[in-house]
């Protein structure tokens, strides 16, 4: 096994895009993996299934079927399988389905997140690693975001609640001295990955006859910018970070994990129709409809990685035409479109 410190981590979300990936990859290196999910129908569950299913040809894996916000059972898997890292990954995600459906919010990520923290607290762990999002910095117009800058603002309640597991988890880290590290994540992306997110809803509307939305006033000399991650680089950043367990008065860290390098939007479209061509191996062009630019969404986004560089070195490796390959190659074979 690398990475000695691990000698059992529970995952919660690890029918997920990012759990599934983590926990394949501790797997691969030799950790007995608890996975944790409730299977919910916020997208497709078959997806959710396919993902599982591939971590249970593992020895080392054992699935729980179960909620997070359940204290009681929460508790129970901790005394079971008292866990040495915990990896929090489990949350309702989605910042335009929180303006529709905040109950399920309040419940995942605020509940479900202080049952995880209480667990924590009474079969205590050397490590606690939550996801966070770059959601917090909300509408921050100073770019790179860096962790250091004002997130006093949350303009959803998804990044209210993320912003909240930041403010329990010092919390406890300073009560309890529970070492804790929570995560910014910017826009990861990947094959397996989450078909509510723009790239995956491009792909299903070109594949159904359908036109893509974009919002960005169709100005391409003033195109929006976004931070986008692929996947092995962000699971790759987790494992670097699962080893660093924060030290001092109050054991708590906080790290941005993105690209540091933002991506025009229409480049980025740009790239996935190529890598579509590619893996059908005729040349593809999505149908484009141009809309104004969403009330609140800035010009550029992204994240400034350098605190997660200076502590574990995190580089990330994978060109944006590199990763949507990946991707294009994943999703014909998945869905079954290959002539
Ligand atoms: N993917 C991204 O770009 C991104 C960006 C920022 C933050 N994040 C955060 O990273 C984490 C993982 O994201 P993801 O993209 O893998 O999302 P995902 O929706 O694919 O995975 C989350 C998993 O958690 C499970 N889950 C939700 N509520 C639960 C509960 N109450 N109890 C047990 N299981 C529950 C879901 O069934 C799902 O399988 C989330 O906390 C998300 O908010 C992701």
């Amino acid at each position: 096994m690398n990475n000695p410190n691990i000698s059992m981590c529970v995952v919660t979300g690890s029918a997920g895009f990012i759990g599934y990936h983590l926990s394949k990859r501790l797997l691969e290196q030799g950790a007995k993996v608890v996975g944790v999910d409730n299977l919910n129908d916020y997208y497709d569950v078959t997806l959710k299934e396919t993902r599982l299913n591939s971590l249970q040809i593992h020895n080392n894996f054992t699935f729980i079927h179960a909620d997070i916000s359940d204290k009681s059972k929460v508790e129970s898997i901790f005394a079971e399988y008292r866990p040495n890292v915990v990896v929090n990954l489990a949350a309702q995600a989605g910042v335009r389905y929180s303006i529709e459906n905040p109950d399920v919010y309040m419940q995942s990520n605020v509940i479900g997140f202080y049952n995880i923290l209480e667990a924590c607290r009474h079969y205590p762990v050397d490590h606690l690693i939550y996801a966070s999002s770059s959601s917090v910095y909300g509408a921050n117009k100073k770019v790179p975001f860096e962790e250091t800058d004002v997130v006093d603002h949350p303009i959803s309640l998804y990044a209210s609640t993320k912003k909240s597991n930041e403010l329990s988890a010092y919390t406890y880290s300073h009560l309890y001295g529970i070492p804790t590290t929570g995560l910014r994540f910017f826009t990861v992306y990947g094959p397996m990955g989450r078909p509510d997110m723009s790239y995956y809803i491009f792909a299903n509307k070109y594949f159904a006859g359908e036109p893509i939305q974009i919002y960005n006033n169709g100005d391409f000399e003033n195109d929006l910018y976004r931070d986008f991650i692929y996947i092995d680089d962000i699971v790759e950043g987790i494992m670097k970070v699962v080893p660093r367990i924060p030290s001092g008065n109050v054991p708590h860290d906080l790290f941005n994990i993105g690209n540091n390098n933002p991506q025009k939007l229409m480049d980025f479209i740009t790239l996935l129709e190529k890598a579509f061509s590619n893996t059908l191996g005729s040349h593809i062009e999505f149908i484009k409809v141009y809309q104004p630019v969403k009330p609140g969404d800035l010009p550029k986004t992204y994240a400034s990685t350098e605190r997660l560089h200076k502590a574990v070195g995190f580089q990330p490796k994978t060109s944006i035409e590199k990763g949507l390959q990946h991707f294009a190659d994943w999703y014909v074979d998945y869905h079954n479109l290959k002539t």
